[in-house]
């Protein structure tokens, strides 16, 4: 079974897809490689929009997307990439944009040093009790901030997510395995946003981690846990 938390291949919501066909064709290209389940996280910014309105647009893009989809797609599964924001410690809405049918929602952190007044935010969010937080592309923050900065976030109450096309590159694989190694990592996205833009899918992300010998389970686990997040389960129940 494998899942793609991350993705934007809803039409005309974000700077993802550009139209119903783009949006058909990164489907297709999901089937092909294998994708059983696909989370729709179009971008969320509190300060640009309201969750009503969100909401509303992200049933409008899938709605046009519909009549379009194939017997082969993946199953489609509808979130949020939410970007972190320090009034949404506070955000009595931010429940309704979690992983449908879970209390598990992705947050994006800003580009930026991550420093004490967005780490004590990020903590202050996972102490809400109404939801738990899956961070996209953990691996990405570094090129903004320390790894010590890094440790400090991911040692919260929360998990991560990396992206398959960062296994691709030397640079950016030798930061994933690190933070795999960590323990960071617990699932992977592919970010798919547009057609010929080098998005990859996460079978290729699999292969290439399962490859080291010291994360030859990685798959299973990453598995294991993508069916805990969609059945709700506790944080502490994922590896
Ligand atoms: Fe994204």
């Amino acid at each position: 079974m494998l899942i793609d938390f991350h993705s934007h291949f809803l039409p005309q919501i974000d700077d993802g897809s550009r139209n119903i066909e783009e949006s058909v064709g990164i489907l297709d290209i999901m089937a092909e490689n294998d994708t059983d389940i696909i989370i729709a996280t179009p971008h969320f910014y509190c300060t640009e929009q309201s969750v009503e309105k969100f909401l509303e647009r992200r049933d409008h893009a899938y709605e046009r997307l519909k009549p379009h989809l194939k017997e082969g797609h993946p199953r489609i599964g509808f979130g949020a990439e939410v970007l972190y924001d320090h009034s949404l410690v506070n955000y009595d809405k931010l429940p309704d944009l979690c992983i449908r049918g879970t209390k598990w929602l992705l947050l994006e952190m800003p580009y930026t040093d991550l420093d004490d007044k967005i780490l004590d935010g990020v903590e202050a969010i996972t102490n809400r009790g109404d939801l738990k937080v899956l961070v996209a592309h953990i691996e990405r923050y570094l090129n903004f901030t320390s790894m010590k900065r890094l440790d400090e976030l991911m040692s919260m109450d929360l998990i991560g997510q990396i992206n398959a096309k960062s296994l691709t590159s030397f640079k950016t694989k030798r930061r994933c395995m690190k933070l795999i190694e960590k323990g960071y990592v617990q699932v992977l996205g592919s970010d798919y946003h547009r057609i010929g833009r080098g998005d990859v899918t996460v079978n290729h992300g699999f292969e290439i981690i399962t490859k080291n010998k010291k994360f030859d389970d990685f798959a299973e686990y990453a598995e294991e846990n993508g069916m805990k997040i969609l059945k709700d389960e506790s944080l502490s129940s994922i590896r």
